[in-house]
């Protein structure tokens, strides 16, 4: 796979080997099988979550809020299928796509044959990453997924230069019983973070742009210069 390097000893081991421990909804997408369904998923899960917006609506919004530049540097977090790095791409952003699972960093790297595309496996909550390396930062709905989303903000904050761009793509509290049900370490150890919350872990970056569209919030953040 063109420019796939592994940026932690075994980012998906877990616990136990000085990695963070992983969530079910973690581990559930090291499988083969989930990776080969996520883009067919992805296309449609706005939709089924309630919200009226397509693929290309939402990388529209993400153009016209974020204006990424050509040569820029973009750090994609939890790639997948390589969604937002493939729109960053088409700008003419350089991309680091990085995701814990393989088989989605290979499924990605399939779909957006990109040489601006740089593919890593990685566990976000904890990079070695340098730091201020990136003029902006792409995190679709690996908020959710993630087991501890304060490390992964956290870390985002950090590897951004100051004045770049955080975007966020996540499904947001709606205090719901599946919400609840899905939080639950057995089914799936979802995070649905408060959009308050969020802010409060990303001290020195301000709010520029926040849009909920049902239960799934769009929100853009800048780094202090
Ligand atoms: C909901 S999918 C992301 C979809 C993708 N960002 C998009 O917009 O199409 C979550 C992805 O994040 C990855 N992931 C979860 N926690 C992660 C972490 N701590 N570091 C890196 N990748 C992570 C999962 O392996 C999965 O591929």
């Amino acid at each position: 796979m063109q420019g796939q390097e592994n940026l932690n000893p075994d980012p998906s081991s877990g616990a136990g080997q000085g990695n963070p421990p992983l969530s079910a909804a973690q581990r559930s997408n090291l499988l083969p099988l989930t990776a080969a369904g996520y883009a067919w998923w992805r296309a449609r899960s706005l939709r089924a979550l309630g919200a009226d917006f397509s693929l290309e609506r939402e990388a529209a919004l993400f153009r016209a809020l974020c204006r990424p530049l050509p040569g820029q540097d973009w750090l994609d977090v939890g790639t997948s299928a390589g969604f937002y790095a493939g729109v960053l791409a088409r700008q003419g952003c350089r991309v680091l796509a990085v995701d814990l699972s393989a088989p989605m960093l290979r499924e990605g790297a399939k779909r957006e044959p990109d040489a601006r595309i740089d593919w890593a496996q990685l566990n976000m909550e904890r990079s070695d990453l340098p730091p201020a390396s990136f003029d902006g930062v792409t995190v679709g709905a690996t908020l959710n997924e993630t087991r501890g989303p304060a490390d992964l903000l956290r870390e985002c904050a950090r590897v951004l230069r100051p004045g770049g761009q955080l975007w966020l793509m996540y499904l947001r509290r709606t205090g719901g019983p599946l919400q609840a049900v899905l939080g639950h370490p057995a089914a799936g150890g979802l995070n649905f973070p408060d959009p308050a919350w969020v802010g409060r872990c990303l001290p020195g970056l301000t709010r520029t742009d926040g849009l909920g569209v049902g239960a799934v919030q769009f929100e853009r953040y800048v780094k202090s210069a």
